[in-house]
């Protein structure tokens, strides 16, 4: 963990959470948060969308941000069941995950799509959160850097900044198996990943870099404290206030 770069704990929900489940485990975290005056890191949580409002509702004024897992590369238009980024924001979301890869797998979104909409959340005055991983497949066939530097060229949206962009390395072998590459290999990728970003970007030095897949408390302490990764993206650990609360304090 860098001094210079401020951690980000994140949970992304998934499709998961109805307002009567979701709301107490929200209020924790609130509550939890609310016990340090000057936390030392950035939480969000990534509910669906359709608690999008509830949550911000409930979390607003304390430390915990609220943000959407994906959004629609227009601004309006006919597009039935998507969600712009605009719309997000209005909402009370600050942040939302782009190219995630269930997102990449299950509806198809390449790179180029991956880059349109996270364009689409700076427009919105949203921070992205992109996605980047291989599969074991690709980890196997030795190919994982070359995946990440395509994933990171290709997605990273035009007029990214420390301030309005993340990335997030999540090996999607890893993503809800209980699997998780050795802090070696996790360092090797975000060294790399930050060596993209710098030529991409001239400084990647205050580019926040995450960690994905797998992430809970029992080994939330080894990762965050590998070189260069500067916080985490927690799925299935982040449901329960008391799963997620203990990867926060890794970090506050
Ligand atoms: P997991 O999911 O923590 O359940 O592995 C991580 C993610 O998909 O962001």
């Amino acid at each position: 963990m860098s001094k210079q770069r401020r951690p980000l704990i994140a949970g992304n929900w998934k499709m998961n959470g109805l307002a009567g489940s979701a709301a107490p485990e929200l209020q924790e975290l609130v509550k939890r948060a609310g016990e340090h005056s000057d936390p030392a890191c950035d939480i969000l949580i990534c509910p669906p969308a359709t608690l999008i409002d509830k949550m911000a509702g409930l979390a607003k004024g304390s430390a915990v941000k609220i943000g959407g897992q994906d959004c629609h590369a227009n601004e309006s238009g006919a597009h039935t069941g998507d969600i712009s980024a605009e719309m997000l924001k209005d909402t009370g979301a600050d942040y939302c995950i782009v190219g995630h890869s269930e997102r990449r797998a299950d509806h198809g979104e390449s790179n180029a799509v991956v880059k349109a909409k996270a364009e689409a959340a700076l427009r919105a005055g949203l921070t992205a959160i992109v996605c980047v991983g291989e599969t074991l497949a690709e980890r196997e066939g030795d190919k994982t850097l070359d995946v990440i530097s395509d994933q990171v060229r290709n997605s990273l949206p035009e007029g990214a900044t420390a301030g309005n962009t993340v990335i997030a390395y999540e090996p999607v072998w890893a993503i809800g198996t209980g699997k998780t590459p050795t802090p070696e290999d996790v360092a090797v990728v975000h060294a790399h990943i930050r060596k993209e970003l710098g030529s991409l970007m001239g400084d990647s030095e205050a580019v926040r870099v995450l960690y994905g897949g797998s992430v809970k408390g029992s080994n939330a302490a080894e990762l965050m404290a590998v070189e260069n990764v500067d916080g985490a993206l927690v799925g299935g650990a982040s449901l329960k206030a008391s799963d997620f609360w203990p990867i926060v304090e890794t970090s506050i």
